[in-house]
């Protein structure tokens, strides 16, 4: 049954159809749409639209309705009709029979999926946020047994200076602490206004009252212009930059460990639960899990761009444009959801070649700065130091040593002022615990972060 069809002498093709409905992925709406509903049944019986007992029946059978489609979400997308809208109507109206038909009295469509979809990303950024968080807490963890472990520290893919491995998970557990509170931002924004009761365009007719139906439904208040109302999706723009900039965090997660794990570095071992074999070459163990995340990152960031791009001059009021916002919006969801997971599982797994990390980390002259800043607890300005260390390193290289290799008296001939305690400074525990500003990778810093953070996530579910 359309909900429309009466200044219609032709049924649509078939190919019309196919083309223009949504069920097939607005089904996923469903329940939002009945708890909308189960609302506006209230706010047309307090217009005086309804009985107080034709509300509750409509009432008792929606709420049949929710439970029936809670249980088989999936049957609902293959039902034939045209949206989720149509589908709600029509099993309603099979069940009460005519007095289905009132529910739609002052409402459209147009501020109908508007709130759905509204009800549908409150409930996705709750979920959302808690696999942030279980990612969160996963990588405090792992940070926590490895506050001590020396890592290299690397700009430019170059060694630059020691870190300690936890510190280095830290980086990550603060960019998915932004992303929650981005995500946070980005829902409570749209919590603040509801749209049901803008009706097409103009408002409803019906004396409601809006800001209570707003509340009832968990908002601030009503929207504040109906044209603005049913066509506004800034929520669906932010949930989608809010998840690209997330996925964007985590490629780089993805990429990093993949370096790690490389035959090359050896610096971790991913577990196999997260890795995948070759069918032809028998010894390899593939990073599939961080491949994927990594790749994926391209899929929701095109989500965020295709969005844009369809609200990039749409006419006042809505237009069917906007059904566009669905697809890419799920879609998006669903994969920085799973990324977030396998992200947390990946972390969980993996294991730290700490002697690896350590020798890698002392190599490559990252102990080079602690050179100049001895040099400078010494009297020379740091620029000048800069230079000693240069030719210092260099010659190193020639000889092929490392900086604690060289003796006093190689030492003695770039500075004099260069003697036996040097070997202390330079020493890769030493020169880490020296980085103990807020925020540095001193073990007692990182461990101060790795407390403030867990402090935060204990209070979320
Ligand atoms: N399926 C539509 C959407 O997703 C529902 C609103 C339809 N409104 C209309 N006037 N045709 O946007």
């Amino acid at each position: 049954m359309a909900l429309w069809g009466g200044r219609f002498t032709e049924g649509p093709d078939q190919r019309f159809k196919d083309f223009n409905d949504s069920l097939r992925f607005d089904y996923r709406m469903a329940v939002e749409d009945i708890e909308g509903s189960i609302a506006w049944a209230d706010a047309i019986c307090s217009a005086g639209v309804l009985t107080a007992e034709e509300c509750a029946q409509l009432k008792q059978a929606l709420s049949e309705l929710e439970a029936e489609v809670r249980a088989n979400l999936q049957a609902v997308a293959t039902a034939g009709d045209e949206d989720i809208h149509s589908y709600v109507e029509r099993r309603l109206i099979e069940k009460v029979g005519s007095l289905g038909k009132k529910l739609h009295t002052g409402r459209s469509r147009n501020d109908q999926v508007a709130l759905d979809l509204k009800l549908w990303c409150r409930k996705a950024c709750t979920e959302l946020l808690k696999a942030i968080t279980a990612l969160e807490r996963e990588l405090t963890k792992c940070a926590a047994q490895h506050a001590e472990d020396i890592f290299p520290g690397y700009t430019h893919l170059q060694r630059a200076q020691p870190v300690t491995f936890g510190h280095f998970l830290m980086a990550y557990a603060q960019m998915f602490e932004r992303d929650y509170n981005r995500l946070s931002n980005t829902q409570e924004l749209l919590n603040q206004t509801c749209p049901l009761g803008s009706a097409a365009l103009a408002g409803t007719a019906y004396q409601i009252d809006r800001d209570a139906l707003a509340r009832a439904l968990g908002f601030k208040e009503a929207t504040h212009n109906s044209l603005d109302a049913v066509s506004d999706r800034d929520h669906v723009m932010e949930m989608l930059a809010c998840a690209s900039i997330s996925m964007v965090h985590l490629s780089r997660l993805a990429e990093d460990l993949i370096i790690y794990n490389s035959g090359e570095a050896h610096f971790i071992e991913l577990s196999d639960k997260v890795t995948s074999g070759s069918s032809l070459m028998p010894q390899k163990k593939n990073p599939d899990a961080l491949e994927l995340i990594r790749g994926k990152c391209g899929r929701v960031v095109g989500a965020l761009n295709g969005m844009l791009v369809t609200m990039k001059a749409l006419p006042m009021a809505y237009d069917k444009d906007l059904q566009e916002d669905k697809e890419r919006l799920f879609d998006a969801v669903d994969t920085w959801h799973d990324c977030l997971t396998m992200a947390a599982l990946v972390i969980e797994g993996m294991h730290l070649n700490r002697h690896t990390a350590f020798d890698a980390a002392k190599g490559g002259y990252s102990n080079a700065t602690e050179l100049a800043d001895y040099l400078v607890a010494r009297g020379v300005p740091f620029r000048e130091a800069h230079g000693v260390v240069g030719q210092v390193v260099l010659y190193a290289i020639e000889k092929n040593k490392a900086l604690e290799d060289l003796t006093v008296d190689e030492f003695e001939q770039f500075n004099k002022s260069i003697g036996g305690d040097v070997y202390d400074a330079l020493e890769l525990h030493n020169l880490i615990k020296k980085r103990s500003v807020k925020g540095g990778t001193d073990p007692e810093m990182v461990r101060a972060e790795i407390a403030s953070l867990n402090a935060k996530l204990e209070t979320r579910d």
